[in-house]
């Protein structure tokens, strides 16, 4: 049985990622960070709680840590030995990043070179993914791909570059099976409510139940390539599974602005987006980044992974979900 060690496992990708691993017979193990309220929703707070009390059916394993706590990291990558280690942990909000710039340095990067040192320190021959992204580029015009330019515009983007080339510098320094996984944005219904699709859905179906009337937004002219967050973290599992460490973007290709995802989100719901959104400079980032679409043929050549999803459909999955939520079905 595979053991796999998972930082962010109560994030978004870290839960789909959980399920697809116990689906596929690993021992799953991830890392929480200690909070005042329950951060587990996403895993299921029944199931996180039977962990907890040692009552748990399945193969779910839960250790309290953080990446700003090498010492924690280093103890619990020892106790565990995994096989595999997905470095999902982030301060992952961009605009939050200009609020936050140390945080978020010493989060995602000196976070990744504490992991990559603790697995350094207990001698594992393991295989780590590190979380990359798209942002990364930033202002390289699309479409963006393995070798294109990096030019992050936020401390988040700045701080994720540092990871990534920490990743190929233990790759090729100790041979380490270490590869970046540089993904497009992936949304789903379980996707943290202030970035900006789950905001649409969510505001989409509050509207439509008469909870809320108007919604403010920043930047409608953004490009985004959507795609739909379970498909991406097979590819993150596919990378590990290939006999040689290589970085892969994965992404759908097709680019979408925010105010097209609006528009089809509104439609979806039999609303006019013009009668509720409202743009409000609350919501505009210091550095924008204007575009980002990606071409992901090396993942379909090399791991024949290929996304099915794309924004319209995804609006449409994330409308009705939150939809769904409120009316408690
Ligand atoms: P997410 O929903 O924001 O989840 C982030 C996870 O990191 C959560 O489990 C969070 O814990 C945890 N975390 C935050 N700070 C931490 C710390 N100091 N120590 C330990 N854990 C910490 O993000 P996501 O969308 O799943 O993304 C997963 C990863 O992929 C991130 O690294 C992100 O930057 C990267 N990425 C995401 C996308 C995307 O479009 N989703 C695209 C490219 C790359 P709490 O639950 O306690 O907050
Ligand atoms: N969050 C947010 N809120 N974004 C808005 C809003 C708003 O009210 N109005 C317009 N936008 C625009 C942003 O300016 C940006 O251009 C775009 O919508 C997408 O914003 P987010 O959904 O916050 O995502 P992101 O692209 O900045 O970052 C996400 O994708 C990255 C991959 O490219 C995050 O998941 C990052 O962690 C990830 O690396």
């Amino acid at each position: 049985m595979k053991r796999a060690l998972i930082t962010g496992i109560t994030g978004q990708d870290g839960s789909y990622l959980a399920d697809l691993l116990l689906a596929k017979g690993y021992e799953v193990h991830g890392i929480v960070r200690r909070a005042s309220t329950s951060n587990t929703e996403r895993l299921g707070d029944e199931r996180a709680d039977a962990v907890y009390d040692g009552t748990a059916t399945d193969n779910l394993h839960l250790h309290h840590g953080d990446l700003n706590d090498g010492l924690a990291l280093s103890r619990i990558v020892a106790d565990v030995r995994p096989d595999e280690v997905y470095n999902l942990a982030a301060m992952s909000h961009v605009q939050v990043s200009f609020d936050m710039p140390e945080y978020t340095a010493s989060t995602n990067g000196g976070g990744t070179v504490r992991l990559l040192e603790a697995i350094r320190a207990a001698k594992l021959d393991c295989r780590f993914y590190q979380a990359s992204t798209s942002e990364m580029f930033g202002r390289t015009p699309p479409p963006q791909h393995e070798d294109s330019t990096f030019h992050p515009r936020s401390p988040y983007g700045t701080s994720k570059v540092f990871a990534h080339w920490c990743t190929i510098n233990y790759r090729e320094a100790y041979d380490l099976f270490a590869v970046s996984g540089i993904l497009f944005n992936h949304e789903s219904p379980r996707r943290g409510e202030n970035f900006v699709t789950r905001k649409i859905s969510r505001a989409v179906a509050r509207i439509k139940v008469g909870l809320q009337d108007e919604l403010a937004l920043g930047n409608l002219d953004a490009v985004r390539d959507w795609g739909y967050a379970p498909e991406y973290v097979e590819g993150m599992w596919l990378m590990l599974q290939h006999e040689e460490p290589t970085d892969f973007v994965l992404a759908t290709g097709t680019g979408t602005t925010v105010r097209e995802f609006v528009e089809t989100a509104f439609d979806h719901a039999g609303l006019d987006w013009r009668d509720h959104v409202r743009v409000d400079e609350r919501f505009q980032r210091p550095a924008e980044v204007h575009a980002l679409i990606g071409d992901a043929s090396k993942a379909h050549r090399v791991l024949g992974w290929k996304a099915q999803t794309h924004a319209g459909d995804l609006a449409r999955i994330m409308v009705d979900a939150d939809v769904a939520l409120l009316e408690g079905t």
